[in-house]
């Protein structure tokens, strides 16, 4: 609300002055003017004036240059001088006889429809662009008089509507694109009439209906797509005849049926991109012929049957993607010598072989999918030989044998994933060399022996599983090095002895799950220093005593299961015990608590109780103080902005901040901050700009200071207060600290705990930093954010989030 009033307000003297000249009374007609070029000048200003009013507008510089008329911007009207030529005029350029013959409008951010565009005043327009706008509504059927034109761009508005059948008799046309808006309906037959077309895009919108088979008569074409798109029925045969097609893309849509055979003349095909579709039949072998393709993608389709055994024929292939099939049969077996390879997915199919000799040594290869297929066989040796290899999928296959001490070799994988297969043996010597793996994934197989000390070097490890193998002996305590482990799975196996103090290291873990094992000793109170775990499972294992009171602290918690040890003594009480279901609970020696439902309640014994309760009470006593602080903080504050209505001289400070003390804080702020000076902002939100603070103390903070509106004061303060109250009662790592706030008659502000590295827009929006928030650390943000939200949904009482 508040930004959007304070954009108004800067822009309207502007609009102000742009309202002036459109209303001025200036309005009686100049004498017909002959010449073309005035009446081009005229049609573009009755265009420009019927544009939305916005800021591009200043980007159209549109008017007689100023020398001979001082009031230069009163001849921006729609009544141009007699003798005025729009050919220096911005985007416009000119043919030698002085006539518009281009108008380059992209990217200027104007807003508006073409209703008021007089394509008769145009008749040697040649070239129109206006891509990447904001321009609506439907393409007026008289764009037919602009029958000069041979390119047209419009993509990436907003037009709607039919694409009129009146383009078809743009004959000159050579480039047509009007991708990336919202026309719908059929895809007009006139279409098939531009036989000059080198480039069609009209991917992106909402086409629906068939492909009209004239498309074939285009037979210039070079270029097609009609991708991303509601299009259904079959792919016409009379595609095959476009033999100059370089690139085509049919992805996206709603096509049935098989590929036709026809596309075995298109022998200049590069790019065949028909992916996401309801294709069905078997993958014409005449793709072989396709000699120059290099981009082959057929995934997410029904196609069945057997690859075309020589589909890199022609040696440049580089993507070839057809996961998510039903494709049966062996690997293709061009695939082994295909060494311009660089990106492969064949997974979730049914492909059938023994893979071990396969593949070949690719020098460019990054990423190879294979999984869940029917395949077996060992894993080749060749892998470790691909020097640029990132990614390695092999995952639900039947590959039997060990895992080749070479592997070490391939130093740039980011992700391994052998998961679900035969694999026996020992993970080699060696792995520790993998340091750039960020997931590695060797669950479900049969690997045996020491879980390696070498691990300990996978700093980079955020995904590992090493489930339901047969590892044995203890957990190397080396794990706790993986401080950017997020997912640590060693669960079904034979592990033995007590759980290494150095888990509790793994402060980014979000789940931890060692069930299935022979773990002894007890659960170590330094396990709950893992701040952002939500998910535990240490059930059926032979833990012994209590479960340390220090859970207490694990707010995050959500899942525990710790059934099936030799537990005892009082559940923790927080959420995630209290609500677990027996069978997470049940199997132990003697838990108690009034907690788990079905739990005999804690008898007193001991010291050790007494100090429970005495922490208790403490606890609450700080809690009520708290409560009562804030309360007070309220209601003074309240008292205040009462007082501060009848008596508009004062500007009293209402200040709490847990340790600071206040008047002289507030002070500090202003002084830090030079008042609020712009060069301290480092954000800007609906309600506030943030600022960095340096205090004296040399602690930095992040002060929120929300905008004060005169009239909307009641409505901000109770939003203050809200923020205030709820941030103050939670503690999650996912959510910035409160530290304190303050009410003035010039300032509300709330002062947080500062994290480097400013917002993630921010971060997004810079292409450099973009890069460097890859996407695994994507992912954990978003995690991070899912677990903030259902903490502020479920975990908090109350929830600050109700339903
Ligand atoms: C004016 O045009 C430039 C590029 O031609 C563009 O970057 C800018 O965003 C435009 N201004 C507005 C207000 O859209
Ligand atoms: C500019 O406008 C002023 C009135 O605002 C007028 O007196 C003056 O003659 C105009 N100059 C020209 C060159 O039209
Ligand atoms: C524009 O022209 C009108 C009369 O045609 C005049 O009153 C006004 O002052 C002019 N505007 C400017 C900015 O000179
Ligand atoms: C239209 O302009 C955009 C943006 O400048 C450009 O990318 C595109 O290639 C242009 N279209 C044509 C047909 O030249
Ligand atoms: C696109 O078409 C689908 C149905 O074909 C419709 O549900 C959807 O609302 C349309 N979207 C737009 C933006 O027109
Ligand atoms: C390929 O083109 C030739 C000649 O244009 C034609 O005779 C043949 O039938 C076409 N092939 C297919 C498979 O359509
Ligand atoms: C394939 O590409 C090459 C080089 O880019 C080109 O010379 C050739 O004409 C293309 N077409 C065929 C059918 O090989
Ligand atoms: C692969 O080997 C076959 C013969 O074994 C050969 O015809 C083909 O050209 C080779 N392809 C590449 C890309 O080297
Ligand atoms: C296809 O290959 C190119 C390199 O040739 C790569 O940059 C691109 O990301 C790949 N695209 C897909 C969808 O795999
Ligand atoms: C693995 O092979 C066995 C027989 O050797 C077969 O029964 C099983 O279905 C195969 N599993 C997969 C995932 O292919
Ligand atoms: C798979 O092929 C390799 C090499 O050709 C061979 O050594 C191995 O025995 C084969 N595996 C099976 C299960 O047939
Ligand atoms: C790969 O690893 C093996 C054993 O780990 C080693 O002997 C060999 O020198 C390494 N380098 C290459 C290029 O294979």
């Amino acid at each position: 609300m508040a930004s959007l009033t304070s954009a108004k307000l800067c822009f309207l003297p502007y609009c102000l002055v742009i309202l002036l000249y459109v209303s001025s009374p200036n309005w009686v007609a100049f004498p017909y003017a002959t010449s073309t070029s005035h009446t081009e000048a005229k049609a573009l200003l009755k265009w420009k004036a019927s544009l939305f009013l916005n800021q591009a507008l200043n980007n159209l510089t549109w008017y007689d240059p100023p020398t001979h008329n001082i009031n230069a911007t009163n001849s921006s009207t729609t009544n141009p001088k007699p003798g005025t030529s729009p050919c220096t005029w911005t985007g416009v350029s000119c043919n030698a006889a002085g006539s518009v013959s281009k108008l380059t409008l992209s990217t200027c951010g104007i807003q508006g429809t073409l209703h008021e565009f007089s394509f008769l005043s145009f008749p040697n327009l040649e070239y129109l662009n206006l891509s990447l706008n904001k321009l609506f509504d439907v393409i007026p059927p008289q764009i037919s008089y602009l029958s000069k034109l041979h390119h047209l761009d419009l993509s990436q508005n907003q037009f709607s509507g039919k694409i009129p059948p009146e383009i078809g008799f743009l004959r000159n046309l050579r480039f047509l694109s009007l991708s990336d808006n919202t026309f719908f309906g059929n895809i007009p037959n006139e279409i098939g009439n531009l036989k000059s077309l080198v480039y069609l895009a009209l991917s992106y919108n909402n086409l629906s209906g068939l492909i009209p088979p004239n498309i074939g008569n285009l037979i210039k074409l070079n270029t097609l797509y009609l991708n991303n798109n509601h299009l259904s029925g079959l792919i016409p045969k009379e595609i095959g005849n476009l033999k100059s097609l370089v690139k085509l893309g049919l992805n996206s849509n709603q096509l049935h049926d098989s590929i036709p055979a026809s596309f075995a003349n298109l022998s200049n095909l590069e790019i065949l991109h028909l992916r996401d579709n309801q294709l069905s039949g078997s993958i014409p072998q005449e793709l072989e012929n396709l000699k120059n393709l290099t981009k082959l993608y057929l995934d997410t389709n029904q196609f069945s049957g057997y690859l075309p055994p020589n589909i890199c024929q022609g040696g440049k292939l580089t993507n070839f993607s057809v996961f998510r099939n039903y494709l049966t049969g062996p690997i293709p077996k061009s695939l082994k010598n295909c060494t311009s390879l660089f990106r492969v997915r064949l997974d979730q199919n049914q492909l059938t072989g023994n893979i071990s000799e396969d593949f070949g040594i690719y020098p460019n290869l990054d990423f190879i999918d294979v999984s869940h297929n029917n395949l077996y066989g060992e894993i080749s040796h060749n892998w470790q030989k691909c020097p640029k290899l990132t990614a390695l999928r092999l995952a639900g296959n039947n590959l039997t044998g060990s895992i080749p001490p070479e592997i070490g070799n391939a130093t740039l994988l980011h992700e391994l994933d052998l998961s679900s297969n035969h694999l026996v043996g020992l993970i080699p010597m060696g792995f520790g060399r993998l340091t750039s793996l960020e997931r590695l994934m060797l669950n479900g197989n049969q690997l045996s022996g020491r879980i390696p000390s070498e691990f300990g070097s996978l700093t980079n490890l955020d995904y590992l599983d090493l489930s339901t193998n047969k590892f044995s002996d203890s957990i190397p305590s080396i794990l706790g090095d993986l401080l950017k482990l997020y997912h640590l799975n060693l669960s079904n196996n034979k592990l033995s002895q007590a759980i290494p103090l150095q888990l509790g290291e793994l402060v980014q873990l979000n789940e931890l799950d060692l069930s299935h094992n022979s773990l002894e000793g007890s659960i170590p109170s330094v396990m709950s220093n893992m701040e952002s775990l939500v998910t535990l499972n240490l059930s059926h294992n032979n833990l012994l005593g209590s479960i340390p009171s220090s859970f207490e602290k694990m707010h995050g918690l959500s899942y525990v299961d710790i059934s099936y040890n030799h537990l005892k003594g009082p559940l923790p009480n927080i959420n995630a015990f209290r609500e677990a279901p027996s069978e997470r609970l049940k199997g132990n020696k003697g838990l108690c608590g009034k907690v788990g439902a079905m739990l005999p309640p804690c008898n007193a014994h001991g010291s050790k109780k007494d100090h429970k309760v005495i922490f208790s009470v403490l606890a609450v006593l700080v809690l009520l103080f708290a409560l009562f602080t804030i309360v007070f903080a309220i209601v003074q504050i309240k008292k205040k902005h009462q007082d501060t209505k009848q008596n508009h001289m004062h500007g009293e400070i209402s200040f709490s901040v847990l340790n600071f003390d206040g008047k002289s804080m507030y002070d500090e702020i202003i002084r830090a901050t030079e008042d609020f000076d712009s060069t301290y902002c480092i954000g800007k939100g609906g309600h506030g700009s943030v600022y960095r603070v340096n205090l004296s103390s040399g602690d930095v903070v992040a002060v929120k200071k929300l905008h004060l509106l005169w009239d909307g004061g009641i409505e901000f303060q109770t939003e203050f207060f809200n923020e205030v109250r709820a941030l103050s009662e939670i503690r999650h790592r996912n959510i910035l600290k409160l530290y304190g706030f303050c009410a003035h008659k010039r300032h509300l502000f709330l002062v947080y705990e500062y994290l480097e590295r400013g917002s993630l827009a921010e971060m997004l929006s810079k292409d450099e930093e973009a890069k460097d928030l890859g996407w695994s650390k994507r992912v954990n943000i978003v995690k991070g954010l899912a677990h903030a939200l259902s903490y502020m949904h479920h975990d908090c009482l109350p929830p600050i989030i109700r339903h």
